[in-house]
């Protein structure tokens, strides 16, 4: 490996530190990372997705009312005894297999939740200077072949380049995302020329929205560190990443899956109701009761 050559990353940072607002009275007491599909939170599936992606050091930003995430990536003594002695084995497997071996979670608290670059900035001590991966755990993507994370990590490894994962919305829709502008795409990328935070339909650059899993270049710390705050007050991961395009290579990359908008209620819904029906013991008897929750109500198929 020459010095010029890219690292892969080995870092995912996991910001759970929102307040998740849309789920309240839910996530009074609940993080929204710790809502199940099926039977395994959120973060579960972004873990599970980094970690085959290569990463072996998971960083959680947490906030000090988040002890949830923390509780569930940690040994569970007592349970662990009681599924032991009662001979279940395979319940047993599937605590301890929350995190394989070789894996390490790093927490660091966001003292006050200043906005997602600012979460993002707290993992700096733990990150350091190499390349890294952020993952939004309440977009949920779902693939049947390689991992978001893993495709966009073998394309920046292979580039040098940071990238971003897009994907195309309805015009309608722009004001709900980070928009990005690019230049022509080569098979799946683009290199990012522009990048705005929630524009207007009538001023979006593009309807190539940003969705939440970024490999980005260790530069973003320095850059949020003089970020000011924007849109709401608060420190935005997207106005950081426009600075880094006026010094590195950024691309959009389209990856293959199919995301879930776990942050809002009727994404988390349609997830359930897709996994639930890609679910072998699940789907025949989810198709029936879908069937029938719709006849019962009356509604007919157009
Ligand atoms: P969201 O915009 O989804 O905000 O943050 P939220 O607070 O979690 O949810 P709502 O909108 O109030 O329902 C995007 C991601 O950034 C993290 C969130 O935890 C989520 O993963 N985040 C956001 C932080 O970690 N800290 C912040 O200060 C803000």
């Amino acid at each position: 490996m020459t010095s010029s050559t890219p690292r892969r990353i080995r870092k995912a940072v996991f910001p759970v530190a929102g307040l998740g607002t849309r789920f309240l009275p839910a996530t009074k007491t609940v993080p929204k990372e710790m809502l199940p599909i099926v039977d395994r939170p959120l973060i579960q599936y972004a873990v599970d997705e980094a970690i085959a992606a290569g990463c072996d050091t998971l960083v959680f930003v947490t906030n000090r009312y988040k002890h949830a995430v923390a509780d569930y990536f940690d040994k569970a003594y007592e349970l662990e005894q009681k599924l032991e002695k009662a001979g279940k084995q395979q319940q047993l497997d599937l605590i301890r297999n929350v995190l394989p071996e070789g894996v390490r979670a790093v927490f660091v608290t966001q003292a006050e939740a200043l906005g997602l670059g600012h979460a993002v900035l707290c993992a700096k001590p733990v990150v350091g200077d190499e390349p890294f991966a952020v993952l939004l755990p309440d977009d949920l993507i779902w693939s049947r072949g390689e991992g978001a994370l893993k495709q966009m990590a073998d394309h920046a490894h292979a580039t040098g380049s940071s990238a971003v994962a897009v994907q195309d919305v309805p015009r309608a829709q722009t004001a709900s995302y980070g928009i990005v502008a690019t230049e022509a795409f080569d098979g799946q990328a683009g290199r990012i020329h522009q990048i705005v935070e929630k524009p207007r339909p009538e001023v979006a650059p593009s309807t190539l929205a940003v969705v939440g899993r970024y490999v980005l270049s260790p530069r973003i710390f320095d850059l949020l560190e003089t970020t000011p705050r924007g849109a709401g007050g608060e420190i935005q991961l997207t106005d950081a990443i426009a600075a880094l395009l006026d010094e590195q290579r950024v691309d959009a990359f389209r990856f293959r899956g199919t995301r879930f908008d776990c942050g809002t209620h009727i994404g988390l819904i349609e997830a359930t109701i897709r996994f639930a029906l890609d679910n072998e013991t699940l789907s025949d008897a989810a198709q029936h009761l879908m069937r029938s929750a719709l006849d019962e109500m009356g509604v007919v198929e157009s």
